[in-house]
């Protein structure tokens, strides 16, 4: 009886070992295709949200572009705005690094252009006028005496088209926008396309594209504020700073280029070697004077070697690294000079001097009227094309 007992224990002993063993087989293999599924899952995404109302009435809506490994890109179609920008610290933190505001309102009321698309000409034209074949063309003056940034409404403060692109590993938002012939006294019908892609290595990619009707000068940029210590209180003047460029555009007290390239050696212009962004802005220079600090286009190097890296910033204390890659010929470093804490800052406080900057990839200030730097002039017929990537990681 005892050995028929212990039998049948054993048995089912032996039962149980073997159902627990396929189990947790069982289980092992629900595990691995829940982790195969996430990560199909796990793509890139597009989502669409409203964002309020210009004084005009016009809508704006807010698409949220994220990437595999969770970074994410918020922009709005009012003026193409990056209105946030959360990217990686060294402890894998996810964090915004870029300037804005909490609303629409603010936007449309006053913004230094954060995060906006910029034209059709980025940067300053001499007295707001310019000629092509004889023809003489008046644009505002909203700089001083100059024009700045496209003017009065520029492509900042006008709402463009959005339609979601997916990619199997990019996620991307094409803003179209038709400046009309004349808008803000350029000539020509420019019909404008800009995207912005999201790829799976942590880099948001934007390319320009604008065809015309009539000979006309496009220069387009994007004006992001970034400040990579995610801390809005916190100054920009310990990021250090690499600029691939042997010279810089001097210019007069108004900001626009006197029409020679400076050298940057023994300058506070040399960022060929990485260097902290506070290290010689105070130094007593004359251009760093007119700038109130940075505020300068430099002429990068290997102009005609076409996308290349182009400039670098580095927070130690983060370790997040951005890096610049673009066609165009120069940049403008901006160091947030005109912030002076009267704006008010995403999730409270306000925005300080000094408190983020901007890396401006373009063609050179007023080069409609400077004959001696690249073209900025698009004739019908051809494309104007140009493509800048910001690159986040950590070191
Ligand atoms: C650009 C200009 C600066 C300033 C900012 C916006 O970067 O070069 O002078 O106007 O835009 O405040």
């Amino acid at each position: 009886m005892n050995i028929l007992k212990s039998c049948i224990y054993g048995f089912a002993i032996m039962l149980f070992a073997g159902l627990n063993i396929q189990c947790k087989g069982n289980q092992k293999d629900e595990k691995s295709v829940k982790e195969s599924n996430m990560q199909k899952m796990e793509t890139t995404s597009i989502e669409k949200r409203a964002y309020g109302t210009t004084p005009e009435g016009e809508n704006v809506d807010k698409y949220i572009l994220k990437n595999q490994k969770g970074m994410e890109v918020d922009v709005i179609t009012y003026g193409g705005i990056i209105t946030s920008l959360k990217v990686p610290n060294k402890d894998n933190v996810y964090e915004d690094v870029v300037l804005g505001f909490d609303s629409i309102t603010q936007y449309t009321k006053s913004s230094p252009y954060f995060g906006a698309i910029i034209g059709r000409y980025g940067n300053r034209i001499a007295k707001g006028k310019f000629t092509i074949d004889g023809t003489e063309y008046k644009l505002a003056t909203n700089d001083g005496p100059n024009h700045l940034h496209g003017g009065v409404k520029g492509f900042d403060k006008v709402v463009w088209n959005a339609t979601e692109v997916k990619g199997d590993s990019t996620a991307s938002l094409k803003l179209t926008y038709l400046s009309k012939d004349m808008e803000e006294g350029y000539p020509g019908n420019l019909e404008v396309v800009v995207t912005y892609t999201l790829t799976n290595d942590n880099t948001l990619e934007v390319v320009y594209e604008a065809t015309t009707d009539k000979k006309t000068i496009v220069n387009l940029t994007q004006h992001s504020y970034f400040n990579l210590s995610a801390d809005f209180s916190k100054t920009i003047l310990d990021h250090e700073i690499t600029i691939n460029a042997d010279s810089f555009i001097p210019v007069d007290a108004t900001l626009i280029p006197t029409g020679k390239l400076a050298d940057v050696t023994n300058t506070p212009f040399d960022f060929r070697e990485a260097k902290m962004i506070g290290k010689d802005i105070e130094a007593k220079d004359d251009q760093l004077k007119k700038g109130m600090g940075y505020d300068h286009c430099l002429v990068l190097n290997n102009q005609n070697e076409g996308f290349k890296l182009a400039a670098s910033a580095y927070h130690p204390e983060s370790g997040r690294l951005l890096e610049v890659y673009t066609d165009e010929p120069a940049i403008q470093f901006y160091t947030g000079n005109f912030l002076d804490g009267t704006l008010p800052a995403k999730n409270g406080g306000t925005y300080a001097h000094r408190t983020g900057f901007c890396l401006e990839t373009e063609h050179y200030p007023d080069s409609p009227n400077q004959k001696n730097f690249p073209s900025t002039v698009l004739n019908p017929g051809e494309k104007y094309t140009t493509k800048t990537s910001f690159k986040f990681s950590v070191k």
